[in-house]
């Protein structure tokens, strides 16, 4: 047998960002993470995914803890280890379009608290809204891997992201991405997707999926055959369901193959015994629902997230409608098709979601908008592959005039004033960062650090051994 050149399969450990997030709704804290990085930092990773997404957002209003002293932490423990977030563009890590001056000074205390790597995307693919991030990460050194949201569609053909990937690489990207966040992406068509960005890019390849269909192992496999050259995978306590494919079933596959990554099986089952406890609780107190565990074969159907599934569930029953379930997973495609069919991810799952329900529930397609269909239509999150459709965009917005410039160039300085807003809560410079996104949630985490500062100085007064 001739001699195959080995290539070691390069793996992203997500189960400190996207499997909780997948999983515990974006609960695990910090406490909870810091007893294994010393372990996880000698497996050997490619990169250990840890900050991002919804973990911020997630951090202020639910945790009260500072994402940025998270970040510290984490870089403090991870040695050896390179880190890795995801950021949602010019929307950062929120839900809406910032000024450029936000997202440069993001990035750049991104990488000063700790960030290696940062996988940006945009949630229409139009790349007009990754250039400044793209450029301050290059700037600060960081490594840019973009993202592409990998979605179904008339419009997205292999000569689609052929030429959008090599658009990619010319804007100083330092690896591709497909990220595939409701795991639609099946093994043979992963196969002849990793070969076609292959044949238009040198850049290195990262396939992110999502084990809600089934099929997602599967499509690693044959995705590695084919030339990617990362995958991202969670350990298996946090892995299936909703979230990635197995880290340690990943490693065991591949072995003795020129794909094998040599990482140590001993090492991985010690991580895991760390973990199994958190998810048992976790499935005790019900934050793991074992419904999200299982295949969703309804995704393929419906090409949509499980993360927007759940959503859509939540927002049926409070509206006491929950027997309208299948009728707004019919009409999900309708509106996507009417918005130009861009790939449904934050933010646009949760808007193309919410205006799914609001047709069914008041029997008149587009009676009732909310504010962010009307922005989409307007162009203010930037340009669909497809166009809107014209009837619909002149119910929703009426005689306004679309923007077609990239959104941000409308939005002038804001850093200024986020400044002057949140002066008397500031105690570092990354607070302004925290506030700019989550105005309320920020105020409230502040108000919550100082009262337990005071606590802690009160502790300390009564304490002689202290000076205060
Ligand atoms: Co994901």
């Amino acid at each position: 047998m001739a001699e195959i050149e080995k290539k070691p399969v390069k793996i992203v450990e997500t189960v400190l960002r996207d499997a909780h997030q997948s999983l515990l709704a974006t609960r695990m804290t910090t406490e909870q993470m810091l007893p294994i990085i010393d372990k996880m930092d000698k497996v050997g990773y490619y990169a250990v995914e840890c900050w991002g997404g919804a973990t911020f957002d997630a951090s202020l209003r639910f945790l009260k803890e500072d994402p940025w002293e998270r970040l510290r932490k984490l870089r403090d423990g991870f040695k050896n280890t390179k880190l890795q977030m995801l950021f949602r563009g010019q929307n950062i890590l929120g839900y809406n379009h910032y000024a450029d001056d936000v997202v440069e000074y993001f990035v750049q205390k991104s990488i000063a608290n700790g960030i290696d790597i940062i996988r940006i995307f945009d949630c229409l693919n139009d790349i007009r809204n990754l250039q400044t991030a793209v450029k301050a990460a290059n700037k600060e050194k960081g490594h840019v891997q973009i993202a592409l949201c990998y979605t179904l569609g008339d419009a997205y053909t292999l000569d689609y992201w052929k030429d959008i990937a090599k658009k990619i690489e010319d804007m100083g990207a330092d690896s591709l991405c497909i990220k595939d966040m409701a795991g639609l992406l099946t093994p043979y068509a992963a196969d002849e997707l990793v070969r076609a960005l292959k044949a238009s890019t040198n850049l290195p390849i990262d396939l992110h999926t999502h084990y809600t269909s089934g099929v997602a192992s599967m499509t690693y496999l044959k995705a590695v055959e084919a030339g990617c050259d990362i995958i991202d995978t969670a350990m298996s306590p946090l892995a299936l369901g909703t979230s990635q494919p197995a880290t340690e079933v990943m490693v065991e596959t591949f072995r003795g193959t020129p794909y094998d990554c040599g990482y140590d099986q001993n090492l991985l089952a010690e991580i895991t015994e760390y973990f199994r406890p958190i998810r048992e609780k976790a499935l005790e107190t019900g934050l793991l629902n074992p419904k999200v565990l299982g295949v969703n074969i309804k995704t393929l159907q419906y090409q949509v997230p499980g993360g927007m599934l759940s959503n859509l569930v939540s927002q049926l029953k409070e509206a006491g409608a929950e027997d309208k379930y299948y009728e707004v997973l019919e009409e999900i495609p309708r509106v996507r098709k009417d918005f130009g069919e861009p790939p449904l991810v934050t933010p646009s799952s949760q808007i193309v979601g919410t205006q799914a329900v609001l047709n069914v529930l008041s029997g008149e397609r587009y009676k009732m908008v909310t504010k962010e269909s009307k922005k989409i239509l307007m162009g203010e999150f930037g340009q669909t592959v497809k166009p809107f459709n014209k009837e619909v965009q002149k119910k929703v917005v009426g005689d306004e005039k679309p923007i077609t410039c990239r959104p941000a160039d409308l939005i002038p300085p804001q850093l200024p004033q986020f400044e002057k807003e949140c002066a008397q809560w500031k105690q570092q410079d990354e607070d302004v960062l925290s506030y700019a996104l989550f105005p309320k949630v920020a105020e409230e985490f502040f108000k919550y650090r100082e009262a337990q500062q005071t606590k802690v100085d009160v502790t300390l007064a009564k304490d002689k051994s202290y000076p205060v």
